[in-house]
């Protein structure tokens, strides 16, 4: 049933709903769009069904509004603030919105595509039962919590054929394009080696995989997942190759009891160590007030009022203002895969909390030449010539949820919107089959991390 309209509730106009960052809603001119000329005018946009009005579902449906190419029509959220000002931002009728997904679902296909933007562990059951509905599916990452249900929903797309993005948002940048055309042009001769760095950030760490929702294996998934699945599928699409072989070591080494200074506080309010903690909830967040960018990442996450009172109301009562050595966390801080290709090729990739969170450092090494990557800038040398080429991809925006991961949010957005509304999948850089390739890749390397094994895959795996 849907949820009866309050009336009450009209999005703040600079409140954490209303406004994401630069992102307003309305702005934007005619884009061009995988040779369309798609306005926000445009009588072909795709209408959406939302699941999950939370941070991601907030943001990709404001890229699909904001670019004109997407209409949200129904919405299914169970926290009523979320649900009810994401109603008003998306002018959502009172009798297309509901408390649970289920709800959503029962009332048949409403909308041409749906957005699946839950936790973790709650992807599969609304992506099967959507895709069994007909409707074509943004998929947030992780796919599925495991292998099997991962399985399930390539299955389902499949067999209803439905077009299934996962939202591997780092494939859509503009500086993953540029590498990627570099490489197939064979700029540098053969790829041979990749060596790849994601630095997590250790603020950004102890928010989201020490305190946040994906702080724990059992309750959202292993880091590898639910983090690095990102840069596991990244890899993968460079090579043009899932691996024959990985291994991976990896621990959480820092963010537990046993290196708790003496003296600590459970909480960072209460803590006399604070001033000289580097992981104090307390600088973190309220700094973050004085910086409209961190406003809606990280600072809606924990609190819907963005004043002193409210930062420090949340940091005494809810689970960001716990000290990062008193958590419930077990995911990993630091963690290495080798992965080697079935035509002898290796990589290297190594995630670590205790780094400043920036984007994604590469250096890709072939035959003929090396590029190393940035996130803003590829610097290419030629052996034979000795020349370098600095190739800037225009990637001004920050790797961020807040900035929109260097402009792969709305990439993303915009090439699932023009695949729906023309029918055609090959605007998308993978379809499900080949997320669940690159899925089963990172549930490889996590089973060689936690069985202390090489891990052979199955070279027959769908790509
Ligand atoms: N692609 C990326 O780069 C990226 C980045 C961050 C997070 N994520 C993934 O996106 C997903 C969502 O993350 P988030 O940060 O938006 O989390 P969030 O908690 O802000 O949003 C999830 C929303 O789902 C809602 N929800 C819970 N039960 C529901 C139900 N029965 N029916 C409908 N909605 C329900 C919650 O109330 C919440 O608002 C996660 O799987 C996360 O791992 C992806």
């Amino acid at each position: 049933m849907p949820v009866p309209d309050s009336g009450a509730l009209v999005a703040e106009p600079d409140g954490v709903l209303g406004v994401a960052g630069e992102l307003r809603v309305g702005q934007v001119e005619q884009k061009r769009i995988a040779g369309l000329i798609i306005g926000k005018e445009s009588m072909s946009a795709v209408t959406l069904a939302l699941l999950g009005a939370g941070l991601r579902g907030q943001s990709y449906a404001r890229h699909a509004v904001a670019a004109g190419t997407g209409r949200v029509i129904a919405i299914a959220e169970p926290d009523p603030y979320r649900r009810e000002a994401a109603a008003a931002e998306f002018g959502v009728s009172p009798d297309q919105v509901y408390a649970d997904w289920t709800d959503l679902a029962a009332a048949g296909r409403l909308a041409d595509a749906v957005i699946v933007a839950t936790q973790d562990q709650m992807h599969t059951e609304p992506a099967v039962r959507m895709a069994d509905l007909g409707y074509h599916i943004l998929l947030e990452k992780p796919m599925a919590t495991s292998e099997d249900d991962a399985i399930r929903i390539a299955d389902a797309a499949q067999r209803n054929k439905i077009m299934l993005a996962v939202c591997h948002v780092l494939r859509y940048t503009p500086y993953t394009q540029t590498l990627k055309r570099l490489l197939d042009e064979k700029r540098i001769g053969r790829l041979v080696n990749v060596q790849h760095l994601e630095p997590v950030g250790w603020w950004h760490h102890a928010h989201s995989f020490v305190r946040g929702h994906w702080r724990r294996q059992d309750t959202s998934a292993p880091m590898l997942l639910s983090k690095s699945c990102h840069d596991i599928d990244w890899l993968i699409h460079l090579f043009g190759q899932t691996p024959a072989k990985v291994s991976s070591f990896g621990n959480l080494t820092h963010f537990k009891a046993s290196e708790r200074p003496p003296g600590a506080a459970d909480r960072c309010v209460d803590c006399p160590l604070e001033p000289t903690c580097p992981y104090s909830a307390k600088r973190l967040y309220l700094d973050c007030l004085a910086d409209p960018g961190r406003h809606f990442w990280p600072l809606s996450a924990i609190t819907k009022n963005r004043t002193e009172d409210g930062v420090l109301e949340a940091l005494r009562t809810g689970p960001y203002g716990r000290c990062v050595y008193a958590c419930d966390n077990d995911v990993v801080d630091h963690q290495v895969v080798n992965m080697e290709f079935p035509d002898g090729t290796t990589c290297s990739f190594t995630m670590s909390a205790f780094t400043p969170m920036e984007h994604r450092h590469t250096r890709l090494l072939g035959t003929h030449g090396y590029i190393d990557g940035d996130g803003h800038t590829l610097r290419l040398v030629d052996f034979l010539t000795g020349e370098e080429e600095n190739v800037d991809t225009n990637a001004g925006a920050g790797p961020s949820a807040g900035d929109g991961h260097g402009g792969g949010d709305e990439a993303l957005t915009e090439a699932f919107l023009a695949a729906v509304s023309t029918g055609d999948p090959t605007l998308l850089s993978t379809d499900a089959a080949e997320s669940l390739a690159s899925h089963r890749v990172v549930w490889a390397a996590e089973r060689a991390r936690t069985t202390n094994t090489i891990v052979h895959l199955d070279e027959r795996a769908p790509r």
